[in-house]
């Protein structure tokens, strides 16, 4: 059942840190940016869009009786085209913000929700007053403004609030929307657009009796497992259908659960061709027998309907995984634990194709591939679960990389990174975190790194853990850009990424976002 006294409480202790000095930290950002941009993009003064975005009290139908209480964006376009802005019919998510690459985007974001909040542009590459770090978290009923240019390249993007520790929770009431951009790059691959071109969000909730989302119903459980629940939803969705013709489509899943990762398949056998990754499209497609998508993570499909009946089916599945450590040890959660198959969505062809010819393209991008010894320095992060230090752990225990937890503008001196270097970073989920209980509490972590994206060299696997890590190999993707890397349990994932144009405070932290609400998060600074 839902804690509300915590809850409160939570609640209480941010108002009132608000009023001894978080507020004093509201900048006014109306201004440019201060960054100076390593390519200049020069956009006609008629490219600028400007965007009204709300965080609002709402409710869904989602299922028959009693509506859904919610927490929802609305987005309005104040300037530009209409149509860049557009609903995910019948759902609390969305708004699918799109633009392209170049373009100068405002965003007057108004809180009319009952705690504070800040919207982060997960994937962008963003000053840091742009970025959405939680000491810009905004009270009710005031309104942040963001003014950027987009520099990255065509992809899936998303935004989702960012108020610590508040992710969680918000996240889970609804909060979440599509922020995709395109470029000319893309637009000569010419893929399925339109109506061909379909985003899906994949997200699991706990329904109460009255049809209510029910937020860490496992209660001591929750801070470790994360927020897992027994019903899946696609697009805000239960049983979700997607009514498509005999056609080729391009598909865009987002992994927007709290906890939960993915091991998606068609039920047919049939591999799964991919084209895209957190940012962007693949230099070629490349083909799986299933995906592994963990909280935040995105993968773009090219999906080949056109020889299906009308009438046909398809169902997309989630398979079954071990995701090693501890959380196989303790029986994991009681309703559906990570891991445990089931179905995600059924396509139902229910119309013959449109006679357009698709063909894969053979070169998709192009993508500059970093190379190990050109890295100027390398730093390791160890991942662990750091005692009765973290506060927001139900059982007293936090969730650490190198041993700390999160601070709001805090930087210790093994997170400071120059600006214009190439680094290898690791992230070291083999039990050498200082946790209490060493490699017995390793647990799978989606790491993110907000600001840029980076490139997967590949992990390094502890052969106590080699079952379980053969249960996700094959479903991994290093050849595209990402800003979320999964780590399993006994493995250490090395990264390249380059830090350019901006200097500040960013974020990386864990996307299990009950982990990053209960400490598994941190900044590092760029320096000039
Ligand atoms: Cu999508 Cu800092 O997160
Ligand atoms: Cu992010
Ligand atoms: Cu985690």
């Amino acid at each position: 059942m839902m804690n509300h006294g915590s809850r409160l409480s939570r609640r209480n202790f941010l108002n009132a840190a608000s009023m001894t000095g978080l507020a004093l930290l509201l900048v006014d950002c109306t201004s440019r940016p201060t960054g100076i941009l390593a390519v200049p993009l020069q956009p006609s003064a008629d490219s600028a869009v400007e965007i009204d975005l709300a965080a609002v009290v709402g409710e869904q139908g989602i299922f028959d009786g009693p509506k859904t209480k919610v927490w929802q964006y609305e987005g309005k376009v104040v300037r530009g085209d209409a149509n860049m802005i557009q609903q995910i019919s019948g759902s609390y998510l969305g708004p699918v913000i799109r633009v392209k690459t170049g373009q100068r985007v405002r965003v007057n974001f108004t809180n009319r929700v009952t705690e504070p909040s800040i919207v982060h542009w997960h994937g962008l590459h963003l000053p840091q007053e742009m970025d959405g770090h939680p000491m810009y978290a905004i009270q009710p009923g005031e309104t942040y403004h963001y003014e950027f240019q987009v520099l990255d390249r065509a992809g899936t993007y998303w935004f989702h609030p960012h108020p610590e520790p508040l992710t969680g929770a918000q996240v889970y009431r609804g909060l979440a929307g599509l922020f995709i951009v395109s470029d000319d790059e893309e637009s000569q691959a010419g893929l399925p657009a339109g109506a061909f071109d379909v985003p899906l969000v994949i997200q699991d909730r706990v329904f109460d009796g009255d049809n209510q989302f029910v937020y860490l119903s496992d209660g001591m459980m929750a801070p470790m497992t994360g927020a897992l629940g027994d019903t899946i939803l696609v697009n805000g969705r239960p049983d979700f259908m997607l009514p498509a013709a005999a056609s080729v489509y391009r598909l865009r899943l987002l992994n927007g659960s709290n906890a939960r990762t993915y091991k998606l398949a068609w039920d047919d056998g049939t591999p799964l061709t991919v084209i895209g990754t957190d940012g962007g499209l693949l230099e070629s497609a490349v083909q799986r027998p299933y995906i592994m998508l963990s909280p935040g993570e995105r993968i773009e499909l090219w999906v080949d309907f056109s020889e299906k009946a009308v009438g046909s089916q398809l169902h997309l599945v989630s398979l079954a995984f071990s995701d090693g450590g501890m959380m196989g040890m303790m029986g994991g959660n009681s309703l559906l634990a990570n891991g445990d198959p089931f179905p995600v969505m059924t396509v139902q062809i229910d119309q013959v194709g449109t006679g357009q010819k698709f063909t894969l393209p053979q070169k998709l991008s192009t993508i500059l591939r970093y190379q190990e010894q050109d890295a100027a320095n390398r730093r390791t992060f160890a991942l662990g679960m750091g005692g009765m230090g973290g506060m927001m752990g139900g059982m007293g225990m936090g969730w650490t990389i190198n041993g700390r937890t999160f601070e709001m503008e805090k930087v210790a001196q093994d997170e400071i990174v120059k600006r214009n270097t190439l680094e290898l970073w690791v992230y070291d989920n083999q039990g050498n975190g200082g946790g209490m209980m060493g490699g017995m509490m390793q647990m799978l972590h989606p790491m993110h790194i907000h600001g840029l994206q980076f490139q997967v060299l590949g992990w390094e696997v502890d052969p106590n853990y080699q079952s379980a890590w053969d249960s996700v190999r094959e479903g991994l993707i290093t050849e595209g850009w990402k800003d979320t890397v999964m780590v399993m349990p006994g493995t250490r994932v090395k990264l390249l990424m380059k830090f350019q144009d901006f200097t500040g405070l960013f974020l990386h932290h864990c996307h299990i976002l009950e982990h990053e609400d209960a400490g598994m998060m941190r900044n590092y600074r760029i320096d000039a």
